[in-house]
C-alpha cells in the first residue's frame, strides 16, 4: 500500500469512468481546469443528503431552471421553494436552504465563500457539505467522508473495528490520500468508486482500480466490511 499511488490510480479511473451528472462539468471542460458552479454543487450536495442521485436529477433540473443563481433562489418566496422541494422530504432542510441562499446573497455578495471555514459558517452547512463544496467547487484539499468513502477506506485498509466509532480512523485514512492536485476530482472519484464498484453488496473487485493494494481483497474480508456496531 505504501508504494501504490492510490489517488493517481483513482484519478486515472475517474478520467475514464466519471459518471455524468448535471452539477458536474464534462470531461473536456474538466481537462481544461473548469470548475463547476458552487451554487450547483451546494444545491446538489444538500439534495443528495436526502435521496439517491437518480431521484435528485429531476429536482435539481427544476430548481436550477426556475432559479439559475443563488441570488434568484434567495429572492424566491418561501412557499415556492417549499413547493418545489415537496417529495424530497425533511422540510427543515428546505428552510435551511433558503436561509443559506439569503446569507450568501446578502452577506457575501452572491458568491459562496471559497474555503471550508467560510462555508461552514453558513446556515445549514455542516462538516460534510462544507468539505464537499470546498473540494468540488474550489479544488481545496479537504477530505470528503461520506458513507461511500467510509466503505472504500474500511476495505482498502481492512479496518475491522465497527462504525460509527471507527469513523475518525477512516477519516485519517481518507485524509492521507487526499491529493494536493485535483482534490475535487479525487473526492468525486471516491464517491463514484463506492457507488459503482466498491458497493455494499457484490462489489466489482475484478475491475477495481484499487484492487492491487486492497487489504480486504487480499484477506477475503470485503463482504464483512465496513462492520457496524449493533444498535
Ligand atoms: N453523492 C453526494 N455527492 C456526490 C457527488 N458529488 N458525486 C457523486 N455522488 C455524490
Amino acid at each position: 500500500l505504501q508504494h501504490f499511488d492510490v489517488s493517481g490510480a483513482l484519478l486515472d479511473w475517474y478520467d475514464r469512468h466519471a459518471r455524468e451528472m448535471p452539477w458536474r462539468v464534462g470531461p473536456a471542460a474538466r481537462a481544461a481546469g473548469t470548475r463547476p458552479d458552487p451554487y450547483r454543487v451546494w444545491l446538489s450536495e444538500v439534495m443528495l443528503q436526502q435521496t439517491t442521485v437518480a431521484a435528485v436529477r429531476d429536482y435539481f433540473h427544476r430548481f436550477t431552471t426556475r432559479w439559475p443563481t443563488v441570488a434568484a433562489l434567495a429572492a424566491a418566496p418561501d412557499e415556492a421553494v417549499m413547493g418545489e422541494w415537496a417529495g424530497l422530504g425533511y422540510y427543515a432542510r428546505a428552510r435551511n436552504l433558503l436561509k443559506c441562499a439569503r446569507a450568501v446573497s446578502e452577506e457575501h455578495g452572491g458568491q459562496f465563500p471559497d474555503s471550508y471555514e467560510g462555508l461552514i459558517a453558513l446556515p445549514g452547512i455542516g462538516p460534510y457539505t462544507a468539505a464537499a463544496i470546498a473540494a468540488i467547487a474550489f479544488d481545496r484539499a479537504e477530505t470528503v467522508l461520506d458513507g461511500n468513502v467510509e466503505r472504500v477506506m474500511a476495505r482498502l485498509h481492512d479496518v475491522q473495528e465497527p462504525l460509527p466509532g471507527v469513523k475518525p480512523v477512516l477519516k485519517e485514512h481518507a485524509a492521507a490520500i487526499t491529493p494536493a492536485k485535483r482534490p475535487g476530482d479525487h473526492a468525486q472519484a471516491m464517491m463514484d468508486l463506492g457507488a459503482t464498484i466498491c458497493t455494499p453488496r457484490s462489489p466489482a473487485c475484478g475491475i477495481c482500480p484499487l484492487r492491487p493494494p486492497c487489504l480486504a481483497r487480499q484477506r477475503g474480508t470485503v463482504a464483512d466490511l465496513p462492520r457496524k456496531s449493533p444498535k
